[in-house]
């Protein structure tokens, strides 16, 4: 079906909540993305930290296709392997509690709030100011961000956000009565800024002193994106509880929330539930990403291909180069235009946070001449 005939059928039946580019990718493979008309692109978006270890994996495929002529769900009044598999995989590579199993990042947030509440019943969550946790009404109202929460007012109450670069502020708005603090490690999509080692250690003291839940949102910088396997791994502040999701299923919807041990059992049977979550198939694909992704000398090389990939942009002259690992951004005047231009003319695909910024998210498995071939197509247009 040609493009325009796409662009009729979504402007007749589905809800405009998206301002899609005007592609449609049929193919990929590895860092390598086709269109309808054969054209080959560079993506170095990886369907915004999801696609953690590029397009058609031989081993995702293998455990996909496999799962999914086996058996593709049960639900989750049963047993199965890959589901129990996972949770021990990502249990060991984390806190060491217990995981909750979603279909979203949004998701594994909402189980986040609702163990911090169960918790501390009716106790408050403190945010970060232009955190991004989710759409969901739980997720949103962590999500302190004007134009996406006032049209959908009243949102879920006891929330509060603070500056994310004072770590006094933060201190300041934990107390006796505050259930949980949530912080993406590295704020994704507000443009990729990093909350500094203090804010991190801030927060960990103020939970400690109050008895509050530190929850870090790893949705977008965890799996290996930053060269760790989680962004706090860098500073060595440990949460209580995290969330994951994007990267986890390379392709296929999956989330968790991850506790540690002394929070394993706040939620009980009838808490919290999911009908697809957690299911055979998504979980093998989680699987064959953790066999990808947890290898020592990958999260080198995602350490080395960002240095490379950041000093190139610094090279090229661009201004506020940051971020770490293969999670970077840098600032251009127009940069919904440059990303833009950069998709149509250069065949590279990277997204614009916002009017400055521009975002890049390539999979970690990203060769060195793919680095060099994108730094050239980003210096025809920045
Ligand atoms: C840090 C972070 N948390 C939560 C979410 C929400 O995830 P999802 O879109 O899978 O619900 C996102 C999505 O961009 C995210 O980047």
């Amino acid at each position: 079906m040609a493009l325009e005939d796409l662009k009729a059928l979504e402007r007749e039946y589905v809800m405009g909540t998206y301002a899609r580019n005007p592609v449609e990718f049929v193919r990929g493979e590895g860092c390598r993305l086709w269109d309808d008309e054969g054209n080959e692109y560079l993506d170095f978006l990886g369907g915004i930290s999801v696609v953690q270890i590029g397009h058609a994996h031989p081993t995702w495929v293998e455990a996909v296709s496999e799962q999914a002529g086996r058996l593709a769900h049960a639900g989750n009044l049963f047993y199965t392997g890959p589901a129990m598999r996972l949770a021990e995989r990502l249990s060991k590579l984390s806190l060491g509690g217990k995981v909750f199993f979603t279909n979203s990042g949004a998701e594994a947030i909402e189980c986040a709030i609702k163990l911090a509440r169960k918790r501390k019943q009716g106790g408050g969550v403190v945010v970060l100011e232009g955190a991004f946790h989710g759409r969901t009404y739980g997720a949103l109202s962590a999500t302190p961000q004007e134009a996406k929460q006032a049209p959908f007012a009243p949102l879920v109450p006891g929330f509060v956000s603070v500056p994310r670069d004072d770590p006094e502020a933060l201190a300041g708005a934990v107390d006796g009565e505050t259930a949980a603090v949530i912080i993406e490690p590295i704020q994704g999509e507000s443009g990729i800024h990093p909350i500094s080692e203090e804010v991190l250690r801030a927060a960990r003291e103020a939970c400690d002193r109050h008895g509050a839940l530190l929850v870090f949102d790893e949705i977008q910088c965890g799996m290996g994106r930053t060269g760790k396997m989680w962004a706090w791994q860098h500073v060595q502040v440990e949460p209580d509880v995290m969330t994951v999701a994007k990267g986890l299923g390379g392709g296929l919807p999956i989330g968790a929330c991850i506790s540690s041990p002394d929070h394993a059992d706040v939620l009980e049977p009838g808490d919290h539930g999911s009908t697809f979550a957690g299911g055979p198939v998504i979980a093998a694909a989680a699987n064959a990403v953790l066999d990808v992704v947890d290898d020592a000398e990958l999260l080198v090389e995602v350490t080395d291909n960002g240095e490379t990939l950041a000093e190139g942009l610094r090279e090229l002259g661009l201004e506020g180069v940051r971020g770490r690992g293969l999670m970077l951004a840098f600032e251009i005047p127009e940069a919904p235009d440059v990303a833009r231009r950069l998709l149509l003319e250069q065949r590279l695909v990277v997204n614009a946070t916002g009017p400055t910024t521009i975002r890049l998210l390539p999979p970690l498995t990203v060769a060195g001449d793919e680095i060099q071939d994108a730094l050239g197509r980003l210096g025809d247009v920045a």
